[in-house]
């Protein structure tokens, strides 16, 4: 993947607000890192919580805002973030924080993490002149400088108060800035967390046709599964997309196999599983297709047809029950059995519907969105959606891009797939 200008797609930018009077202008920042394609995780201390509320950063990032080290102590919050993080930007950065940075103090979530993150750090400093110009600051920002970590600013200019002087906050432009060049020397991001993996993920909606002209369809455009294919190979993963009737650009680095009908989709599923780590089934598949295809166009003068169905195969099902080394198929984690994520596309009671159709496919991960709604579901840029685990987890990702949906749904899936042996390709 090119991280061109503007491209952060993929990209886990861990954002630090302190606390300053600056804490506001965080929010412009994370905004323009979604626009850029990135996955904000925002970490608030406890003074940036006095300056500007985590509402704010949640709405803008669709992502959980943290702030405390106390929560979720299980999953190790710290460890995860720092982890996870292919960049840190702590804006703004007061005296305080930068001190603690220096010191490899660890008294908050924001400083726990930061010395468990080993990517690049940005920190952006804000504060009067004095505290700025203080030999105390001077010693920690080269202690800072010295190790890696980019500097950028204070610029001059009107601080609290009226003051005007060294000491502002740089401008959220020239933080993203820095985040690009922070990380221009891993260009290919080898070290995503799906490097070396294989994702198939099909996209759209299959058309059954009727006759030459005709067809049964669905209001897929193919936008939710695209995205996952774009955000996977953005995390370094090698992408098949199993494209039903797209019409949306090819993401780049991703393969496309163009299928039409739900029989083709399964030809091709099937023909790329040996090689698949993981399977994505965003795809709105028809059930039923018409038992026979007329050879020429229905004639209205022929009167009103009656069409006949027959039921198509689940390949998700059929995928899932390859799992089943009782029935003669596949055991989970051997070669041809990947980690299944499927959807549920629902319109009443979403969820106890998706917690069925889990544990009827067989899948690993089921993602379910209401598609009765305006923002969410077919056909919008945006989806709301519930990600149930065969093992009982839930988790729910309030109104966001299909971007950053697809964000969350790889997640998990890195979450499951964790040590799992050898990729299928390096089988
Ligand atoms: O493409 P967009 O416009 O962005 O819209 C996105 C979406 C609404 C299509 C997507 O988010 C979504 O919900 N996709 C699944 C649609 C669907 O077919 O849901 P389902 O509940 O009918 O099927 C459940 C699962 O079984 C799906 O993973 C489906 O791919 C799979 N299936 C279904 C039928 C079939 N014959 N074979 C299958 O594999």
């Amino acid at each position: 993947m090119s991280l061109g200008v503007g491209d952060l797609t993929g990209v886990r930018v861990l954002l630090g607000v302190t606390g300053g009077i600056a804490a506001y202008k965080a929010a412009l920042v994370a905004r323009l890192l979604v626009h850029a394609g990135a996955t904000v995780d925002p970490v608030l201390t406890a003074g940036a919580e006095r300056f500007i509320g985590p509402a704010t950063f949640e709405g803008l990032t669709g992502r959980r805002v943290r702030t405390s080290v106390w929560e979720d102590i299980p999953g190790q919050t710290h460890v995860a973030l720092g982890r996870a993080a292919d960049v840190v930007l702590i804006y703004p950065a007061t005296a305080h924080t930068i001190a603690k940075l220096a010191g490899g103090l660890a008294d908050d979530l924001l400083t726990t993490t930061l010395l468990a993150a080993t990517c690049p750090v940005v920190v952006c400093p804000a504060m009067h002149t004095e505290m700025w110009q203080h030999p105390a600051t001077a010693a920690n920002v080269a202690t800072l400088v010295e190790r890696g970590v980019r500097i950028v600013g204070p610029d001059d200019g009107t601080l609290m108060g009226g003051d005007v002087g060294a000491g502002r906050v740089s401008e959220p432009e020239d933080a993203l800035a820095a985040v690009h060049a922070a990380l221009a020397g891993r260009p290919d991001r080898a070290g995503g967390d799906l490097a070396g993996r294989t994702v198939v993920v099909t996209a759209g909606g299959t058309r059954e046709p009727l006759d030459p002209v005709r067809y049964l369809g669905n209001r897929s455009t193919g936008k939710m599964g695209v995205a996952v294919a774009k955000v996977a190979t953005a995390r370094g993963a090698t992408v098949h997309l199993v494209a039903a009737n797209v019409a949306l650009p090819t993401p780049d680095g991703v393969t496309r196999h163009d299928v039409t009908t739900a029989l083709e989709l399964r030809d091709a599923v099937l023909g790329l599983v040996d090689d698949a780590d993981v399977i994505v089934k965003a795809a709105a598949v028809a059930d039923f297709r018409p038992a026979t295809v007329s050879g020429t166009k229905i004639k209205k003068a022929d009167g009103i047809p009656t069409i006949e169905l027959t039921r198509n195969p689940d390949v998700l099902a059929e995928l899932g029950a390859r799992r089943d080394g009782s029935a003669g198929g596949t055991p989970v984690g051997q070669p041809g059995s990947p980690l299944l994520v499927g959807f549920a596309a629902e319109t009443d009671d979403p969820e106890r519907h998706g917690r069925d159709k889990l544990a009827r496919k067989g899948a690993d991960l089921l993602v379910v969105n209401d598609v009765s709604r305006t923002d969410a579901g077919f056909a919008t840029d945006t989806n709301s959606v519930i990600i149930l685990g065969a093992d009982g987890s839930r988790t729910e990702v309030p109104l966001a891009t299909k971007e950053q949906v697809a964000g969350h749904i790889l997640d998990e899936v890195v979450a499951r797939l964790g040590d799992a042996g050898p990729t299928r390709a390096a089988r």
